[in-house]
């Protein structure tokens, strides 16, 4: 590979998956496999595609399953998933503070944009002072008002338009997967060698 594809690769790798990425080797093996990841309708598979080769073991896939039959969630909060786009997300955490959630501040959820979290973004800690309050009215709102109440989402949820069995959803990036290794593999087969 060329020193500029080398770059290239890395800097797409780093960009994506922030600073930590910048000591690892570069390799084909993550730009092939990425456009896999916009077909399975989830980012956290391009995660888990893009670290297998860099030594992981295991993937978090949270939003493609929220959408499957087998998902707990009511059928209007599925309807909200199979409806919403990525760009209606945003990463947020007032839906923890309202709900006083010990979820970690330092990863904050991505969910769908709503009234109540436009009115309370960037005002945390005014939120978390009357915690108490906003959590009353939070809960007296219908469960599928989604004008405040959480629909957790990842960006990729605008190419989410069905509730397939969980199992279809494996089969499905299992059959993509070979397929698109295939097809990048053909790639790389047919490109010139330059050095
Ligand atoms: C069932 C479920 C529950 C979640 N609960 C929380 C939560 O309590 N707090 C939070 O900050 N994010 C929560 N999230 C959001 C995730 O942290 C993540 O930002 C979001 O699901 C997008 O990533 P994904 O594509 O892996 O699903 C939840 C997601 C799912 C699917």
């Amino acid at each position: 590979m060329s020193s500029l594809l080398k770059a290239v690769t890395l800097e797409v790798i780093r960009r994506q998956y922030g600073a930590r990425w910048g000591s690892c080797r570069p390799s084909w093996t993550p730009l092939l496999l990425y456009p896999l990841s916009r077909r399975v309708a989830s980012p956290t598979v391009a995660d888990w595609l893009l670290r297998l080769p860099l030594g992981a073991a295991g993937v978090l896939m949270g939003t493609r399953f929220t959408a499957s039959r087998e998902s707990l969630w009511d059928q209007a909060m599925k309807d909200a998933t199979l409806a919403a786009g990525g760009d209606q997300t945003e990463q947020t955490r007032v839906f923890d503070i309202v709900r006083g959630a010990p979820w970690p501040a330092i990863y904050p959820g991505r969910a769908l944009k709503n009234t109540f979290s436009a009115r309370w973004n960037g005002r945390e800690d005014a939120l978390s002072a009357e915690q108490k309050q906003q959590e009353e009215i939070y809960l007296k709102t219908a469960p599928d008002d989604f004008g405040t109440r959480v629909v957790w989402a990842g960006e990729s949820v605008d190419l989410i338009k069905d509730s397939p069995a969980a199992s279809e959803i494996i089969e499905r990036v299992v059959a993509q997967a070979a397929e698109i290794l295939a097809q990048g593999a053909k790639l790389v087969r047919n490109t010139p060698r330059t050095v």
